[in-house]
């Protein structure tokens, strides 16, 4: 049987390479993106490489509420089953200065890595009950390791621009706060739909090639150092790899609420205390992750504040 899978931000970088992935492996690919110019483009790109015609291109702008909604009815008159769900679209502008706000009036990396996938979840839920192996995979990143510092918070009091005016931003600590409220929604998530079969992880992604597209949208700059940057870095073929693994493998059939790493090892809360060589250790063992995503007050908070900005939305 044909299965489903939807892709965020799949026109260009590891989305778009992960569905080239999915799509020569025979599966209904939905690329999920905003600009339908630019990705009308890369959607005749993948089907040229790959001869297959059931790649499909509908529009969403996932730091929107209104367009998720949109997006979500569209799929649902259109498919029978959603049996995967890529939440890879990402904001994260190096060198950004100026805080950022969604139109839903939520921080921009708020409102695009969180709660647009938060929502979107909830919405395809019912279309991902469908499928006898559901799986949602959410992009991480090695960002939250800075979580590791013992007196690194999320600024939760600042993410509907409360103090815009008075502390300045910084779209990189906006960017790390971000994914790691993710992960902790994708161990929520997880225990929410353990019922339904749907499984719920998220991938750990280290530096990976940015396309000249993204390195273009940067400030000046910043631009260099991610050209710089980008010869070190593994092509995003490498992940959209890892995505297909964890997604369509039989090692990860029942794999639910994990943080997996870029060698695909399930990675654990950090297990190492005190002291200096402790905490280098603890930095550079890819295997663990910080104590911060799994203290319950946590996510209980991000889960919370998830509900009640989609509350209308979804009902929860
Ligand atoms: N590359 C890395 O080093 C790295 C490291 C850690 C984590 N990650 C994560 O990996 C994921 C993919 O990133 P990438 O490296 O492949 O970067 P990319 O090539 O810049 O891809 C990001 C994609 O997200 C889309 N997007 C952004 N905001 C969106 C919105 N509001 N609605 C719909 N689509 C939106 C972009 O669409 P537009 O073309 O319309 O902008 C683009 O297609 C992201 O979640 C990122 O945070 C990447």
């Amino acid at each position: 049987m044909e299965k489903t899978v939807i892709i965020t931000g799949a026109n260009s970088g590891i989305g778009k390479a992960a569905a080239i992935r999915f799509a020569r492996e025979g599966y209904q690919v939905i690329i999920a993106c905003r600009n339908l110019e630019k990705s009308k483009k890369a959607q005749a790109e993948i089907i040229g490489l790959t001869n297959n015609r059931r790649v499909d291109l509908l529009r969403l702008d996932v730091s929107s509420f209104e367009s998720i909604k949109d997006f979500c009815s569209e799929f649902k008159q259109g498919y029978p089953r959603l049996d995967i769900l890529i939440h890879n679209a990402g904001y994260f502008k190096h060198g950004e200065k100026n805080y950022q706000l969604s139109q839903d009036n939520i921080e921009l990396s708020f409102a695009t890595n969180v709660f647009g996938p938060f929502l979107m979840t909830q919405l395809l839920a019912d279309m991902l009950k469908k499928s006898a192996d559901a799986r949602v995979l959410n992009a991480g990143s090695t960002n939250i390791r800075h979580f590791f510092e013992p007196k690194r918070q999320i600024d939760f009091d600042n993410l509907q621009g409360e103090f815009k005016d008075r502390r300045p931003y910084n779209s990189y600590k906006m960017y790390g706060d971000s994914k790691m409220a993710l992960l902790m929604l994708t161990f929520k998530m997880a225990e929410q739909f353990k019922q339904d079969g749907i499984k719920v992880n998220m991938v750990q992604i280290p530096a990976i090639k940015l396309s000249p597209e993204t390195v273009a949208q940067f400030k000046s700059g910043w631009r260099m150092a991610a050209r710089v940057q980008n010869l070190f870095s593994a092509p995003p073929e490498t992940m959209a790899d890892t995505y297909f693994h964890i997604c369509t493998s039989e090692e990860f059939k029942d794999v639910t609420g994990k943080l997996i790493n870029d060698q695909r090892e399930i990675m654990q809360s950090s297990h190492y205390t005190g002291g200096f060589m402790q905490e280098l250790k603890q930095f550079r063992d890819q295997r663990v992750y910080p104590r911060y995503a799994d203290e319950a007050g946590n996510i209980e908070r991000v889960w919370d504040l998830a509900v009640a900005v989609t509350g209308s939305f979804v009902g929860l």
